[in-house]
């Protein structure tokens, strides 16, 4: 908190400074917490209503970390074919693993295909997917 305190104060008097501290907060922390928006909001005698909708209005602003690892499930026409969809519906959140789509991996004859740091996992099943999000997390 100390260093929330730091950024806060850092921008102590200055108009606008609602969008500049949250800035920095998420340059800081990574993303801007709750505890972070009742700080903010105190410091600046807004609400916490007021602090949350710029925090969720803009894109840029997350409002938990950002998850460890990244997956990258396919998610275009051939691997569509293949099942991927039924894979995707399938995948147990895990707060560690980003999943994200992307289309076409360039392997399409053995797909549904993933991409994770930097290795392309192909034929995937559930029990292989499944696998493959667990090793990440
Ligand atoms: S469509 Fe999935 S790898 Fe090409």
């Amino acid at each position: 908190m100390e260093r929330l305190e730091q950024i806060i104060a850092s921008h102590a008097g200055r108009q606008g400074a609602l969008l500049p501290i949250l800035h920095d907060v998420q340059a800081a922390f990574g993303h801007v917490s709750e505890d972070a928006i009742r700080a903010v909001a105190s410091a600046l005698n807004l609400s916490r209503a007021d602090v949350f909708g710029v925090v969720s209005f803009y894109h840029d602003f997350r409002q938990s970390p950002e998850p460890r690892a990244v997956l990258k499930l396919c998610r275009a026409e051939a691997c569509q074919a293949r099942g991927v969809e039924a894979l995707a519906a399938q995948l147990p959140d895990n707060p560690h693993v980003k999943i994200e789509a992307v289309y076409c991996l360039g392997l399409c004859s053995v797909g549904p295909n993933a991409m994770a740091e930097g290795k392309v996992h192909a034929r995937l099943d559930a029990s292989k997917l499944g696998a493959l999000v667990e090793s990440l997390a």
